[in-house]
């Protein structure tokens, strides 16, 4: 059973994807930590993250190891991630950790929720149910502003939001895997729910794809 959950930053797509992983036992990937990743070992070498040949490089070697302990959610980083994930070299090289991790999910689990900006339409175009998160920029700018207030390199609502507009534009502008709706996506427009109801929204969806598919197959 995969989900496959989609949509721009501080959409809420995070919290939504750790509920439902939670309440139906299954293992959870976010993505973006990948990107992320790559963006943040090349900023540590000190390397561009639109040098196509280095950026390809250090995905192919990428693992999960060698980001442990490293603070890979600031500006900075989602920035070089948003860089480093237009290039098809990239995208190529963790398209396969990706799959692997839907397909034999990590300590039995019976099944996978990932979320990102292309798993309804690339990565898992066969996921039992996709949704598509989104919510107004200024919304979003709000959520992730309040979340890094406290850091060093927080930015100001103001370029909080401008970040967030030119993100989403590089996202769903690129050439390979652009941020997009799969044709078969639930929309859930999180700008005035909070929480909960988005996750009992999302189950009232997941539990009529299992009870279809229950009938489905006798
Ligand atoms: O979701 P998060 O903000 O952590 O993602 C950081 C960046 O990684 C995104 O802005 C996007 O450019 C990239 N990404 C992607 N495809 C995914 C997940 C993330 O291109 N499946």
């Amino acid at each position: 059973m995969i989900i496959a959950v989609d949509g721009p930053a501080a959409s809420g797509k995070g919290t939504l994807s750790r509920r439902i992983a939670s309440y139906y036992e299954l293992a959870y990937l976010d993505t973006g930590t990948l990107y992320r990743g790559v963006g943040w070992v090349m900023l540590s070498k000190n390397l561009d993250p639109g040098d196509e040949a280095a950026a390809g490089e250090t995905a192919r070697s990428f693992s999960l190891e060698q980001i442990a302990g490293a603070d890979i959610r600031t500006p900075d980083v989602g920035r070089a991630a948003s860089r480093v994930a237009a290039l098809p070299v990239v995208r190529a090289a963790l398209l396969d950790f990706q799959r692997q991790f839907a397909a034999k999910p990590p300590h039995g689990a019976a099944g996978a929720v990932l979320d990102g900006r292309d798993i309804g339409t690339v990565v898992c175009p066969d996921a039992l149910v996709k949704f598509y998160i989104t919510a107004a920029p200024e919304e979003r700018a709000r959520r992730r502003h309040e979340e890094l207030r406290q850091r060093d390199g927080g930015l100001s609502y103001e370029m909080t939001l401008e970040d967030i507009k030119r993100r989403d534009a590089r996202d769903s502008g690129r050439e390979t895997a652009p941020m997009r709706p799969a044709a078969d996506a639930q929309f859930i427009d999180t700008t005035k729910l909070d929480a909960d109801a988005v996750f009992a929204r999302a189950c009232r969806f997941i539990d009529n794809a299992i009870e279809d598919r229950n009938e489905a197959v006798g």
